[in-house]
């Protein structure tokens, strides 16, 4: 639930429960006031209800023989007060419609009522709204009765009472559920938004490494996963800048490194032109060529200096597309074919029959890996007949490419570092060519690809390069 929307709910819901449980008790208890109050007729005992009937009874002898005067003589009426009393009895004296004298006092409807039982025989009557048995007792006078009243127990609960019950369950209902509510609100909203609270304060400090837990609902629940969103990518953002700057200073440091040599050797040649040292064309010439050379050196490794810093920063876009690998490696091998016929290389390649031969590929970039080790294999050999294999297999997830040859081989402490950056074996820091950077790139490149890179070497037999990649699955769309 939307949180605006919930908060409304909560404000109604104890409302309406309340009311509804309130009305529940007021008509429960109203029920057992009316029972109660009912069965209040049986608490006069039957030996009070024959005690009462006697004196009802020995009046009716007594009286009914006697006019209306004689009986409204004062003493007669003391007399009956008195007897009536002893059984809990009131009474009315009727003279026509009119009545005049009674031991309570009687409302307009109390006297209405009295005078319509001498029409209409009913068992009980409402007296001041009690109900009340009676007696007539025609008198000696036409149309003058005593009217004997017995008011049954008085009504023992009033009628206030189950309406004060409904108000007492009204408000302890309404009481605890918005107690409850509170509690439900202040755990599922307040206490996370207090926890965001601190996190955000967390963060704005730098403190950027304590998870933001999600807890509450609705868009507190939003807003902890928003901040937690927003932690992960500023502590990404930092992290990254930091390897900007370690990268950025680590190229600034290996390029003043590694470009000292030539820089310093091109300024030599140079120089021996200038000062005169080469002092026949031919000789200049050769310097020159020297120094040019040099020169193409200090391109590539700046060539290969800005690509391996853009791969490793990830700014370099791969266009990747499913390509039959077989084919292209084929191809690859084909344009180094002169290179290797003029190092008298013997080539080999063994392409196994393979079910699926495509992967994801961006053909061009990937092509620097194959020639990379390539001139890896042509380059660290110093055997009479060199010798190349190229394989190609596949596993039930990938294609395996191994590159094999049977140069000086790697020994086992490198094995583990050539593919770090600018890292040479030293038989090799010794020929002074390369930067150093080439397996670096080529395992840049084959990780774009979620591929992987492994070598396999001993010292003196030779070495193998080995690529995998995934393999595209199903359907390839051209
Ligand atoms: N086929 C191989 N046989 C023997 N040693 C090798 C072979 N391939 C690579 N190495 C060793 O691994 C090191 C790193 O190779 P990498 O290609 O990264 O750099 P490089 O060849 O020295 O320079 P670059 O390729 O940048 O011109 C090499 O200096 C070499 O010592
Ligand atoms: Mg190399």
């Amino acid at each position: 639930l939307r949180l605006t929307r919930r908060v409304l709910l909560l404000n109604i819901v104890p409302v309406v429960i309340a009311f509804i449980i309130a009305g529940v008790v007021y008509f429960i208890s109203m029920a057992m006031i009316v029972t109660l109050s009912s069965s209040s007729r049986e608490v006069e005992s039957i030996e009070k209800t024959m005690q009462r009937h006697a004196v009802y009874a020995q009046l009716e002898i007594e009286l009914s023989k006697l006019t209306v005067d004689e009986l409204n003589a004062s003493q007669i009426i003391d007399a009956i007060t008195v007897h009536l009393k002893q059984v809990n009895s009131d009474f009315a004296i009727i003279d026509g419609q009119i009545i005049i004298a009674s031991s309570i006092v009687l409302n307009r409807i109390d006297v209405n009522q009295i005078l319509n039982s001498l029409t209409f025989q009913h068992e009980m009557i409402q007296i001041s709204g009690i109900n009340t048995e009676y007696k007539v007792i025609p008198l000696a006078s036409k149309q003058a009765y005593l009217f004997i009243m017995h008011p049954f127990q008085k009504q023992l609960f009033s009628l206030w009472i189950p309406a004060i019950i409904a108000i007492v369950t009204f408000l302890i209902v309404f009481i605890s559920i918005s107690i409850y509510i509170s509690r439900k609100i202040t755990n599922e909203i307040i206490r996370p938004v207090e926890r965001l609270k601190q996190a955000a304060a967390q963060i704005s400090e730098g403190e950027l490494d304590s998870v933001i837990t999600e807890e509450g609902e609705g868009e507190v629940l939003e807003l902890c996963k928003a901040l937690e969103q927003m932690r992960i990518k500023l502590k990404e953002s930092i992290s990254l800048q930091q390897k900007y700057d370690s990268n950025r200073s680590f190229l600034v440091s290996s390029i003043s490194h590694d470009l000292k040599t030539p820089v310093t050797s091109i300024k030599g040649y140079i120089e021996g032109i200038l000062d005169g040292v080469a002092n026949t064309p031919d000789k200049q010439k050769a310097y020159l060529l020297t120094a040019h050379r040099k020169t193409i050196l200090i391109h590539t490794m700046i060539e290969d200096l800005l690509l391996y810093s853009k791969l490793d920063l990830r700014q370099l876009p791969f266009h990747m597309q499913p390509i039959d690998f077989a084919a292209y490696i084929t191809d690859g091998v084909q344009e180094h074919y002169n290179l290797m016929q003029m190092k008298n290389l013997k080539l080999e390649l063994q392409i196994n029959e393979l079910k699926e031969r495509h992967v994801l590929l961006d053909g061009d970039r990937f092509m620097r890996v194959v020639q990379n080790i390539i001139d890896n294999a042509i380059h660290y050999n110093d055997k009479e007949s060199p010798e190349l294999t190229i394989m190609l297999r596949e596993t039930y997830t990938s294609l395996v490419l191994e590159v094999k040859d049977n140069g000086i081989g790697i020994n086992q402490e490198d094995t583990e570092r050539i593919f770090d950056r600018f890292y040479r074996s030293d038989k090799a820091r010794s020929v002074e060519t390369g930067s150093g950077l080439g397996l670096a790139i080529v395992k840049q490149i084959v990780e774009e690809h979620k591929g992987e890179i492994w070598v396999k070497s001993s010292e003196g037999i030779g070495t193998s390069i080995l690529i995998s990649l995934p393999k595209v699955k199903g359907e390839i769309r051209k």
